[in-house]
């Protein structure tokens, strides 16, 4: 008899929520009831899971009863109003937005990096910002190699970030520019495609937007270190779900390309795709519905000799959100990390 759970997907009906339905089916994740939770506006509405066609339930209080696990992925301030009344109902939330993730009591994890702060979860554990996690996951093997002393990231960010409504925007704006009319932006504050703009998100004193600090300040607290220098430019592009990721890394002493590749090879969640003959490297249509983050196009920085470039693309969708959130549920699972109370055997 295995153990499983009962789940809740808070935001079923997104970009993030839908593919985590997905990924609960694919991985097999020990699922014995799945609730799946909206707004008032998808009531009606059904997803399927394993065959079965499951109807999208408005969140409430009661909505949390007898729920093992919530899967969060409906933004800040939707977590901030049910994160804590699912812990109360006896839930484990693992949320996808940035409401709790420098909250210090708080873990922020990405499985391949810090498993062990999961351990230490209160009942929320939070999933670290897309453009982070793909870097972390990258950047992390050769740090525990030799250590990076500063980043400088630039990143080329699809629309999936903004949601399901930015990616059908993306190609109702394409539609609209081939046929010669002008594009319409409302869930974007500008047309994206055809076109990019830096990050949207708010900017801070510095000139840094929010999207930029995520990356700095999650990176710092997921390594477990406030000494790296990070500093980042965050561009969003029309790619509709893979984000790509330009990485400077200067390290505290020489690091060969190929010994960062030969790590890089064999490190969890990576996959090296570099083929210097032909000039192929990673590219978003190729990272779109992987796991893993392709890595790719390491080279020496010719201005510094403790520097490398490197180059990554990843599926925002995946492992920068639904897929790292489910990794996180099978340590929990595997670790025996939701209280046992709150676990029943199914038959
Ligand atoms: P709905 O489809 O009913 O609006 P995305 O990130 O792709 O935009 O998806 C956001 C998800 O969060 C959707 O499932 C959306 O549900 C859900 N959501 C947004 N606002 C709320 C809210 N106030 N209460 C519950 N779910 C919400």
């Amino acid at each position: 008899m295995t153990k499983s759970y009962r789940v809740a997907i808070l935001g079923a009906t997104g970009a993030v929520g839908t593919e985590l339905l997905e990924l609960l089916e694919q991985r097999n994740f020990p699922v014995s009831d799945l609730k799946l939770l909206a707004s008032e506006r998808s009531v009606g509405r059904t997803l399927q899971f394993k065959g079965e066609n499951l109807p999208i339930e408005s969140v409430s209080d009661r909505a949390f009863e007898n729920v093992d696990l919530v899967l969060a992925s409906a933004g800040g301030s939707t977590s901030k109003t049910w994160a804590a009344i699912a812990v109360e109902k006896g839930a484990v939330v693992i949320d996808n937005s940035s409401a709790f993730r420098m909250n210090p009591e708080v873990p922020l994890v990405v499985p391949e990096v810090n498993p062990q702060a999961a351990a230490n979860h209160q009942g929320i554990i939070a999933n670290p910002n897309c453009t982070t996690i793909l870097m972390a996951v990258a950047v992390w093997p050769l740090h525990q190699v030799k250590s990076v002393q500063r980043i400088v990231a630039a990143t080329y960010q699809s629309a999936s970030g903004a949601g399901a409504k930015a990616m059908a925007e993306v190609k109702n704006q394409a539609n609209a520019i081939l046929q010669g009319h002008s594009p319409v932006a409302e869930v974007l504050p500008y047309p994206l495609a055809f076109n990019l703009f830096p990050h949207n998100s708010p900017l801070n004193d510095f000139g840094y937007c929010e999207e930029e600090m995520k990356m700095v300040n999650e990176t710092r607290k997921i390594f477990g270190t406030q000494e790296i220098r990070i500093t980042a430019t965050c561009v969003r592009v029309p790619v509709l779900r893979a984000h790509s990721e330009a990485i400077n890394l200067e390290f505290e002493e020489p690091f060969s390309p190929d010994e960062a590749r030969d790590i890089l090879s064999r490190s969890p969640g990576v996959k090296l795709l570099e083929d210097w003959e032909s000039n192929y490297f990673p590219m978003p249509i190729e990272a779109t519905g992987k796991d893993e983050v392709l890595v790719g196009r390491i080279r020496q920085d010719i201005s510094h000799p403790h520097g490398l470039e490197l180059w990554l693309c990843g599926d925002q969708i995946r492992k920068g959100a639904a897929l790292n959130a489910v990794q996180i549920a099978e340590l929990l699972v595997e670790k025996n990390l939701l209280k046992p109370a709150q676990v029943y055997v199914s038959r």
